[in-house]
């Protein structure tokens, strides 16, 4: 938003009651003033709000309105909400996450990622993996990563805000959103009517029905989703009538054909013209206790590239079809435990070939002009080339 403005209003405040404003600019200002106060509740979710001004902050310029989204590399995050959950954070949130008597991790078994919401946007991310539940007083709807509390305050419409602003911002760009209900959160949370009423309720607010995408059951072309959000939904509105669920934009990704984690899962999100997502979701490596850290990173690494050949290399019906591969894993219950950032970068001098991430790389170069879909990263910032070297796969002249 336009801290510009904001300041001067400020200043001009500041000058007191002297001047005299007409109702209409005492009514903008307060708008301001309330954009204000939503971002700065979503900060320790969204980040603090600051308009990106680099090359990758609008790369979708660059690429035709009429560009099949399922034809597109977007670059993602995998577990989003909890780029700021440091030791820190966690016993800031002690308070609340001890009322259900839980036992807690440390923060390292939960953290995916370490820069916020707004710096993901500014550096290319497109595709963001959020997980939501209420609070323990079944109020609001926040963020969780199984029972880590991400924050208490900011709440899933707090954080949509930071995105309609940012889109207002750069109108070029489609912003693709997968909410998924987060089990084992508090010890009594359950994906109840309630849960459900909030969700919907919150996704069909003026605002949201502003920038979401209407489309439905299809991923249709960047130019419709340009300037807004589209939604992948990974939640089911089963405790509600159907018809909540018939009014839904976006893609379902019913929890109940996600198998878990899985290679090579096949999801149908639109049965009448039979749309199929390929995806990969081997999360947790399950090598044998005490194996290295390097055997769990080939395995997961083998696991993604997979995904990405098929969607490479698709025939037929397929090359129109979805590719969505997660590159984020874990194992941390092998002896000693590897957490997603071992995993994602490797752990120094033990895994001499680094981890996922950085064994991507090469990967990506040999992959010039392919479609690989969309691919969720942990850590995406690291090593610093990752995302711009995915980006450079499919140069916008091969449309
Ligand atoms: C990140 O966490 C630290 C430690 O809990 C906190 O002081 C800081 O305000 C958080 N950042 C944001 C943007 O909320
Ligand atoms: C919240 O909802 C759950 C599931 O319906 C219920 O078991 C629990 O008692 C509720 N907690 C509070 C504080 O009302
Ligand atoms: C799961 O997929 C099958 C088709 O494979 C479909 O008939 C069913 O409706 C899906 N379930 C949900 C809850 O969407
Ligand atoms: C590599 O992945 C393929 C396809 O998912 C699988 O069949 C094979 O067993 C994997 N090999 C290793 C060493 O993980
Ligand atoms: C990672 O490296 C540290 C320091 O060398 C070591 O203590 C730890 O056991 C290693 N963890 C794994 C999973 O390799």
């Amino acid at each position: 938003m336009s801290r510009l403005v904001y300041s001067a209003t400020l200043a001009l405040f500041s000058l007191g009651s002297t001047l005299a404003y007409s109702y209409g600019s005492s009514q903008s200002q307060l708008a301001e003033l309330a954009l204000e106060k939503v971002l700065t509740d979503a900060s320790p979710i969204f980040g603090v709000y600051q308009d990106g001004k680099k090359p990758t902050s609008t790369w979708m310029k660059n690429y035709p309105d009429d560009t099949p989204i399922v034809h597109m590399n977007i670059p993602g995050v995998h577990d989003t909400q909890t780029w700021n959950y440091s030791l820190a954070t966690q016993q800031a949130l002690d308070h609340i996450t001890a009322l259900d008597g839980e036992q807690m991790f440390p923060p390292e078994f939960f953290r995916c990622q370490e820069k916020p919401i707004i710096s993901m946007l500014n550096d290319g991310i497109r595709a963001f993996d959020l997980r939501y539940a209420f609070d323990i007083t079944n109020s609001t709807l926040v963020f969780y990563h199984s029972q880590a509390l991400q924050s208490e305050t900011a709440t899933l419409e707090d954080v949509l805000f930071g995105y309609y602003q940012w889109l207002d911002d750069h109108p070029s760009e489609a912003v693709f959103v997968s909410l998924m209900y987060e089990g084992s959160t508090a010890i009594h949370a359950q994906n109840d009517a309630a849960v459900q009423h909030e969700l919907v309720r919150t996704l069909t607010t003026d605002a949201a029905m502003k920038y979401l995408n209407p489309v439905k059951d299809h991923l249709g072309t960047l130019g419709a989703a340009r300037g807004k959000i589209t939604l992948f939904r990974r939640f089911d509105l089963d405790q509600l009538p159907a018809s909540y669920t018939a009014e839904m934009p976006g893609l379902h990704f019913s929890p109940s054909n996600w198998t878990d984690n899985d290679p090579h899962i096949e999801l149908v999100y639109n049965t009448k013209e039979h749309l199929t997502a390929y995806i990969e979701d081997f999360y947790d490596t399950n090598a044998p206790i005490g194996s290295p850290a390097s055997l769990s990173i080939h395995w997961k690494y083998n696991a993604t590239t997979a995904n990405f050949l098929r969607a490479a290399h698709a025939t037929g019906a397929k090359k129109d079809s979805l590719f969505w591969s997660f590159c984020s894993s874990e194992y941390t219950s092998n002896i000693p435990p590897e957490t997603p950032k071992i995993q994602a970068l490797g752990n120094g001098t033990l895994t001499p070939l680094g981890g996922v991430n950085q064994q991507l790389i090469p990967f990506f170069k040999s992959m010039k002009g392919k479609r690989l879909g969309i691919a969720m990263f942990d850590f995406y910032d690291q090593p610093s080339d990752l995302v711009q070297t995915f980006l450079d796969i499919q140069a916008p002249s091969h449309y």
